[in-house]
Formats: structure tokens, C-alpha cells, sequence
């Protein structure tokens, strides 16, 4: 063996290393660290030293938290135990977004129900400042019995939304038709509950019950493992110390559907889909958004 590359070969060991520490911490997975409260005034809290988060609202107020990082790009994974009871007029956003009128932004939003009735999943996708993209999901569980992952893949090639691993629905870098996709504004992650019983019920129909509040959602199980922290103009997936070397992996960036993953979100738009922008004749007279067509 040559000097150099028993050199390179300690290099790699004190990388590996240094890797397993830095995934260990990051596996550890901190609200205190990774997140602040932005609103709610002492009505959203950390507990559990960090490891749990809860929103609370009530008549006065709702609550939020932000993230500390900004991203540009990750495989970001969020367990989310939504408001349970009657939460009818309670929305829980959970999204990323850049900042401006020309921002990006990808949107999970849970809109509450009557006991027993059962919560939409919202979605949307904006893109320099333009949404418009909203597709809703009734989910195939109860989200308030238990925490669920609610993931959002974004890399260069596409976003896809999925919950508990299956995925529920993918926007595709469709630039190459003129389509924007959000590829050069980092994001924070951003979460809060707040009150919309004008519509967020069958529409309105349904109004928020005040006698059940506080109303409470929690939070666990974050981790930015997998995302590209975009700090002072550089990506920390392209610096020298990148996280290819130390989670190992970043496989992630350039993961696309398989077809197991095509054949489960067909399942899902096929049984739990309730509305679709991309079949809105009604509300685009003028006709549907260009993505829409195969
Ligand atoms: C609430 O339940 C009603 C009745 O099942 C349903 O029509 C509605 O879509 C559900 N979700 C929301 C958020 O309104
Ligand atoms: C990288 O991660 C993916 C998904 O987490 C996994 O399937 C794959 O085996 C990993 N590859 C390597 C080289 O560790």
C-alpha cells in the first residue's frame, strides 16, 4: 500500500465515523433545536425535552412554529397526531415556503371535522407566487387516534406528497413544457393551527364548537437528515463536507416514482381522492393548468 492511500483510507474511516455521529444526533431529532415558536403566545409548546411539540388554539388565539433552517431540497418527515374530537373549523397547516409575493411553497393542510367525520387532507403546490393546485384526500385512518408520517419528497425531478411511506400524489419538474417548478428558492418548514370555520367544514356549513377548545395537535419525529440546508447562498448537499459524506446517503435527490410507487398513488386517487384541480372544468372555464394534460 502506497502512503497515500493508506492516508485516504484513514480519511474515509474518520469520515464513516464522524458520519455515524452526526446521523446519531440527527436521528435524535430535536423541536428545540430545529424549530422556533413564532406565535400563539404560550399556547404552542416543546415538551418532552424536545421531542414532542403541541399546537394548541382557542377563541383568542391559534399557534405556530417555523423552522430555524432554510431548505432547498430534502425527504422531509413529520409525525402529526391531529386534533381529536369534534375539531370542525380547525385547520392544521403543515408546509414549506420561501418568502414573497413570487414565493414557492408545498402545502399539507388537515381541515377538521365533527366527531367521527372524517378530516380532509389538503395539498397544494405554488410556484413563484402561483397556486392554484389543490387536490384533497380523505385519509384510509383515523389521524387523531395516532401519529402518522406525513412526508414531503422534494428534489430537482419532482415532489411527492405521502403518508405513512405511500405516496398520495407527485408534482413533476414539467419545465422543459415551460411549467415552473421550485428548484432556486430555499424554504423553511412552517406549521400552525388556526381557526377557518368559514370554510374549512362541508365548506363552512359547519362551525367551530368553542366549548371543546383548547384544541391540540402534536408533533414528533422530525429529523433534517435527509434535506439540504441552504445557508448564506450555499447548499450544504454541495460543500466538501456534504451530507453525501456524512448521512451517507443522498439517494434521495435523485429518487422518482418506482412502479410500486406509481401503482400506490393510483390506489389512492382511485379510492380516497375527493377533489382534483387538474378535472375543475368549472372552475377553469379557460381551460386546465398544462400539467394537467398527459
Ligand atoms: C366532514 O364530514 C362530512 C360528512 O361525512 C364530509 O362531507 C366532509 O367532506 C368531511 N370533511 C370536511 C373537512 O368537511
Ligand atoms: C440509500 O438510502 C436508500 C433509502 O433510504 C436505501 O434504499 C439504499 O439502500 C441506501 N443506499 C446505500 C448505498 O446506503
Amino acid at each position: 500500500m502506497t502512503f497515500q492511500s493508506v492516508l485516504s483510507n484513514k480519511m474515509a474511516l474518520a469520515l464513516v465515523v464522524l458520519g455515524i455521529l452526526v446521523m446519531a444526533a440527527a436521528a435524535a431529532g430535536n423541536f428545540n433545536k430545529d424549530f422556533d415558536i413564532t406565535w400563539g403566545d404560550g399556547r404552542a409548546k416543546m415538551l418532552n425535552n424536545g421531542q414532542l411539540l403541541t399546537l394548541s388554539m382557542d377563541k383568542t388565539s391559534g399557534s405556530g412554529f417555523r423552522s430555524k433552517k432554510q431548505y432547498l431540497f430534502g425527504k422531509i418527515d413529520m409525525q402529526l397526531k391531529l386534533v381529536p374530537g369534534n375539531s370542525a373549523g380547525t385547520i392544521t397547516a403543515y408546509y414549506l415556503s420561501s418568502l414573497g409575493s413570487a414565493h414557492d411553497e408545498i402545502d399539507f393542510e388537515f381541515l377538521g371535522n365533527l366527531s367521527g367525520d372524517p378530516y380532509i387532507l389538503h395539498t397544494n403546490v405554488f410556484t413563484q407566487g402561483k397556486g392554484n393546485r389543490e387536490q384533497q384526500f380523505f385519509l384510509w385512518f383515523d389521524p387523531t387516534k395516532d401519529f402518522h408520517t406525513y412526508s414531503i419528497l422534494w428534489n430537482p425531478q419532482s415532489i411527492i406528497f405521502s403518508v405513512d411511506g405511500t405516496p398520495i400524489r407527485e408534482f413533476e419538474n414539467l419545465e422543459s413544457k415551460g411549467i415552473a417548478f421550485p428548484k432556486s428558492q430555499a424554504m423553511w418548514i412552517y406549521s400552525s393551527l388556526w381557526h377557518a370555520d368559514g370554510w374549512a367544514t362541508r365548506g363552512g356549513l359547519v362551525k367551530t364548537d368553542w366549548t371543546q377548545a383548547p384544541f391540540t395537535a402534536s408533533y414528533r419525529g422530525f429529523n433534517d437528515a435527509q434535506a439540504c440546508i441552504w445557508s448564506s447562498g450555499s447548499s450544504s448537499c454541495s460543500s466538501s463536507s456534504s451530507s453525501s459524506s456524512s448521512s451517507g446517503n443522498n439517494s434521495w435527490l435523485s429518487q422518482s416514482l418506482d412502479a410500486m410507487g406509481q401503482q400506490r398513488i393510483k390506489w389512492v386517487q382511485k379510492n380516497y381522492m375527493i377533489y382534483n384541480y387538474c378535472t375543475d372544468t368549472k372552475r377553469f372555464p379557460q381551460g386546465l393548468a398544462p400539467e394537467c394534460s398527459p
